[in-house]
């Protein structure tokens, strides 16, 4: 079928594509995401939600660098302001024009979640290491030391807040620091049964994805967001949202505590909030700062890249572009278009439950017959079946996620979803 967007014309991965990647295997380490690996592509340039590789294919893309490329690639404002700052000054912890642009505009959007009390900003640069200071900062506040997360819930892979993740990945990586528990996701009532039976009554956090982005775009169950804030009001313990995938627009509204009606004490940031400069933030309220040393002391929540003049103004870029695009706004319409579009799959005997929210969507792939995730051989049909049409998308995964730049037009979103159809079709026929 003819295509306006994606257009792959080289065999893959490409010559150029080919020789790239040989010359970092022998010292690139092992470990780097898996859909590098599997597609094996070097990629050299793009525009908004279509990405173009060395040897001038063009891709649609519904990963955008797994939720960061929030504005698309290669936006002149995002590179204008990168120009115009490193010029200038890149480095240091001063007060900067560019830090103090975007501080106010953060809060001026943190402010309109809740109660408004959301307006105070520590800036980092990775998720983990925000999600760690939030926790940090939780336990300066309460002086407690426990916190509870989910199963399920993806924080990142530092040591802190590997032992908050409720999956396999911490296998072999123990022993983790002790007084961190998981609970099952959705579920109030293990919530309260962990802390009575698990924690030794020193709860200093409830850490929660508002939305599970790694364990397949979860939506939360009804009342589960403000059922887990109250129970860790009722235990002296703070609500942190982790808003790493779902802020910035993702999910329809600027942060997803919005969507779901909570305000957490704690929440952070990162990923769509630069376009892919490393930014990520901390955010909470005067009230919680009032009482929170040692972390509120002198050099004791900072770090040394942290809302830099350059990271700072590459994220005041991408977050005005946000605002200014009402690109929320535009994810809450494309992403019920996505959505109904995503539906049509259910033809598929291989097609179970589709979800999403806004541009975070989801399909999972089954067993015809037993409903179990589908065998990963298949999957990994399906993701070189929609490569050699020019969409990449998780399908090597049976819970595919579906995260595109907030900028995809209607008409990109559904050439998208025509290729993965395409491409189901193609593994329909295989598997008959
Ligand atoms: C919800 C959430 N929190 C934290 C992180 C960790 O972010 P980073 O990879 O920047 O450390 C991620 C990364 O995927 C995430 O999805």
């Amino acid at each position: 079928m003819a295509r306006q967007f994606a257009k792959v014309s080289s065999s893959l991965p490409g010559p150029r594509s080919r020789a790239i990647t040989a010359r970092e295997q022998p010292y690139l380490a092992p470990g780097i995401q898996q859909i590098s690996t599997l597609a094996g592509l070097a990629f050299e340039g793009g525009k908004g939600a279509v990405l173009v590789d060395a040897d001038g294919n063009r891709f649609l893309d519904f990963v955008a660098g797994i939720g960061v490329a929030s504005i698309g690639h290669g936006h002149p404002a995002l590179a204008e302001a990168l120009m115009r700052q490193a010029s200038k000054l890149t480095s240091g912890s001063y007060a900067s024009e560019a830090r103090a642009s975007l501080l106010e505009r953060v809060a001026s959007q943190t402010s309109q979640i809740g109660s408004g009390k959301l307006t105070r900003t520590m800036l980092y640069s990775g998720g983990a290491e925000a999600v760690e200071s939030a926790l940090r900062l939780a336990r300066a506040h309460t002086k407690k030391h426990e916190a509870i997360a989910f199963w399920g819930g993806f924080h990142g892979k530092t040591t802190g807040v590997l032992a908050l993740m409720g999956s396999d990945f911490k296998h072999g990586l123990g022993p983790l620091p002790a007084g961190n528990y998981l609970s099952p996701w959705g579920d109030l009532e293990m919530l309260e049964r962990t802390i009575k039976l698990s924690t030794t009554g020193k709860l200093a956090a409830i850490l929660v994805e508002p939305i599970q982005g790694t364990a397949g775009n979860l939506l939360p169950p009804p009342g589960f967001l403000k059922g887990v804030r109250e129970i860790a009001h009722k235990h002296g313990a703070l609500f942190i949202a982790d808003e790493m995938i779902t802020g910035w627009g993702r999910t329809g509204r600027m942060f997803a505590q919005q969507l779901y009606d909570v305000e957490a004490d704690i929440m952070t940031f990162g990923k769509g909030v630069a376009g892919g400069f490393p930014v990520a933030g901390v955010v909470t309220s005067d009230a919680v700062l009032a009482d929170a040393e040692p972390w509120t002391k002198p050099s004791f929540s900072s770090s040394s890249y942290g809302g830099s003049p350059l990271a700072s103004a590459a994220a005041d870029a991408c977050t005005k572009i946000v605002i200014e695009e009402r690109l929320d706004q535009h994810a809450a319409r494309v992403g019920e278009l996505l959505l109904g579009e995503l539906n049509r799959l259910r033809r598929f005997a291989f097609v179970g439950e589709v979800r999403g929210q806004g541009l975070m969507c989801a399909i999972d792939l089954v067993d015809p017959k037993t409903r179990a995730p589908l065998a990963r051989p298949d999957c990994e049909f399906l993701f070189r079946a929609c490569l050699e049409r020019g969409l990449l998308t998780m399908s090597y995964s049976p819970r595919i996620r579906i995260n595109p730049p907030l900028v995809i037009t209607d008409a990109e979103a559904r050439e998208g979803v025509e290729i993965l159809e395409e491409a189901m079709a193609a593994l329909e026929a295989r598997k008959s």
